[in-house]
């Protein structure tokens, strides 16, 4: 059983405060996490509880590591730590509200995540078998190589420019080909004469003139590697909409130009025209806007696949509305935009169910907590998108699945990308 629930205040990867968590069970057994944190956070996701006033800018988590160590702690004591079901729904409760405001999704999500993996230990698992069980197979990964955004002090509107690997003949092998792209790419935006400082996840933040640019970048960068774009290595953005939407106006200020719902439609398309090798968009339109949102996704959605985070932030409930108005045919996942793992779990079999595909997500701020790379594999998830392959807190990631596919073996790698009951033919 549980004997303590405990959390301490530590860092992550842009030195803002977050919650470490640790459960102890009465065998001795200790199981850790860390807790991730969003800086382009979707409206509708559960509540980060940070303390305000002046210490640490106000981010401190002071509150969240007291209410683990005082009511959680009191809660959990005693509880059986193999029903993760009953562990999560005890803090739900105890937590009252909706969005987890009075406990803080950081304090849950942490307890949550320790509760998995001191279980995990317990039984002698890794992780992602305690998780999953059999038949697990590698994600796909993606990689955003060019930050802009919120991520990024540059002009570029479109948040993330991620690269992924389609043909290869095992995780490893499709790693190395991101690897040998990325650095490629950094001479190509050295030649142009551009910065290769890094943003928040690891990739280039070169101060580019447009997100056109940033992609004819990626093009040559993926071609001067060796490979052919479409072929061995595809592209994928997230435009975060959400974060140049005009609520008053209602039309999308982008890059220094207005664009109405529909031209900013057209703006894409152009751009799948242009790079044909795109192969997934996400957040084309802002959380405020579902009905351009899936206005596109009826023009666009048996071309590529169109991945909704901020609408719909892991939250069921919202995956659900999203999939009756036929919006996005994909769905990212991030464990703290709901704050327990079973929540995850329960968005990650609907939107399958549904026929919707799964991208798995860490966030722009980071730890060295590698929970995501065994929950990813645990769930069949099939995609993930962790970062650059540069700094440590999304490389490890990558690590964790490079150590993942030397136990299943390579016959766990998927080689086909979306799982076979969706086609975007
Ligand atoms: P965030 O960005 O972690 O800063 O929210 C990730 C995303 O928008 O997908
Ligand atoms: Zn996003």
């Amino acid at each position: 059983v549980i004997e303590q629930v405990k959390a301490r205040e530590i860092f992550d990867s842009r030195g803002n405060p977050t919650v470490e968590a640790d459960v102890i069970l009465s065998d001795g057994t200790l199981g850790r996490a860390e807790v991730p944190s969003g800086a382009s956070t979707g409206e509708k996701e559960a509540v980060e509880l940070r303390d305000g006033g002046t210490r640490l800018m106000g981010k401190g988590v002071s509150k969240a590591v007291n209410n683990v160590n005082t009511e959680i702690n009191a809660a959990l004591k005693g509880a059986d730590p193999f029903n993760q079901g009953h562990i999560d729904q005890l803090m739900i409760a105890l937590d009252g509200t909706p969005n987890k405001a009075r406990l803080g999704a950081n304090a849950i999500l942490g307890v949550s995540m320790a509760t998995a993996r001191a279980a995990a230990i317990a039984t002698h698992q890794p992780l992602y078998r305690y998780l999953g069980g059999t038949d697990l197979e590698l994600p796909q990964t993606f990689h955003n190589v060019i930050n802009g955004g919120e991520h990024a002090d540059n002009g570029i509107d479109i948040q993330e420019f991620m690269i992924t690997p389609v043909e290869r003949t095992s995780f490893r092998d499709g790693f190395e080909k991101i690897a040998n792209t990325y650095h490629t790419l950094k001479k190509v935006i050295e030649k142009a004469g551009y910065q290769t400082g890094l943003g928040d996840e690891g990739g280039f933040a070169p101060d580019l003139n447009s997100s056109e640019e940033a992609l004819q970048m990626l093009h040559e960068a993926i071609e001067q590697a060796g490979y052919t774009p479409g072929k061995e290595i595809t592209i994928a953005f997230d435009a975060a909409a959400s974060y140049f939407y005009n609520k008053n106006t209602k039309n999308y200020d982008f890059e220094d130009k207005t664009y109405t719902p529909a031209e900013l439609s057209d703006y894409y398309a152009n751009l799948l025209k242009t790079f044909p090798e795109i192969i997934s968009i996400e957040d084309p339109y802002s959380e405020d806007d579902w009905d351009n949102f899936a206005t596109f996704t009826q023009k666009y959605g048996k071309q590529v696949q169109i991945v909704a985070d901020d609408p719909v932030c892991t939250n069921p409930a919202l995956i659900r509305d999203a999939i009756s108005k036929g919006m996005a045919n994909s769905i990212l996942i991030k464990l703290n935009q709901i704050g327990t793992v079973t929540e995850t779990l329960e968005a990650i079999r609907l939107a399958r169910k549904n026929g919707y595909t799964t991208m798995m997500s860490h966030r722009s701020g980071e730890t060295g907590d590698t929970f995501v790379a065994d929950f990813t594999v645990a769930t069949n998830a099939a995609q993930l998108k962790s970062g650059a392959p540069a700094r440590s807190e999304r490389v490890e990631k990558y690590n964790q699945l490079l150590r993942i596919e030397e136990e299943l073996g390579e016959d766990s790698t998927r080689l086909a990308h979306f799982p076979d009951d969706v086609s975007f033919d």
